[in-house]
């Protein structure tokens, strides 16, 4: 008997549509508002390639602990952050402040317990670097105060994240236009 009602394969199709929906999902929220796209979970490269296809002429940053991308997917040097989050995302706000409009924190393992912990001191860092109303994608919960979740389209397929960044004082924002 199978441990899961679907396969390795099932589930990892699901995971994929769901990130591509809420990447897509996210283009239009943030669409004719100014502010860099944050990649943070380079990874293979799946969904900074798709971030590349929905969102010129942005800048992407990209952080990573390692690049293992072929060439074609590397980032360019000057927006890439190689090295553990907690510093290279402290580097990034120093350099550019409150600079994104959105964030997709892919940083997702198979250990639980240690993606909850990551995802506490993850989200203040992330914060620092989110223009007021700002949305942020995750494939772990997190919670940071004046963040508003969202709702994703197709997450009873696999679960996914979205909330909506409120001013630098932590209010939530008013409305989704806020
Ligand atoms: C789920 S994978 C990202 C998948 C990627 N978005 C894709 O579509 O191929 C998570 C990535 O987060 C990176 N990562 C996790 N924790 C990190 C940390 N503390 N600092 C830097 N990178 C980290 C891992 O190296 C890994 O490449």
């Amino acid at each position: 008997m199978p441990p899961h009602a679907l396969s390795l394969l099932g589930r990892m199709i699901d995971r994929m549509t769901v990130q591509r929906d809420s990447l897509d999902w996210a283009r239009a929220e943030v669409d004719g508002r100014p502010g860099l796209v944050l990649e943070i979970g380079l990874g293979k490269g799946r969904t900074y390639d798709h971030l590349r296809h929905l969102f010129p002429p942005r800048d992407i940053l990209v952080f990573d602990m390692w690049v293992r991308v072929p060439p074609e997917l590397a980032p360019d040097a000057d927006r890439l952050f190689t090295g553990d989050f907690q510093e290279t995302l402290a580097t990034a706000a120093g350099n550019c402040g409150r600079c994104a409009r959105l964030a997709h924190a892919d940083f997702g393992s198979t250990d639980r317990l240690h993606d909850a912990r990551q995802a506490e001191w993850l989200a203040p860092r992330i914060d620092a670097l989110m223009l007021p109303g700002g949305v942020v994608l995750s494939d772990r919960l997190m919670e940071r105060p004046g963040w508003r979740p969202l709702t994703l389209p197709n997450t009873e397929r696999w679960p996914y994240f979205a909330w909506r960044v409120g001013d630098a004082t932590g209010k939530r924002p008013a409305s989704p236009d806020a």
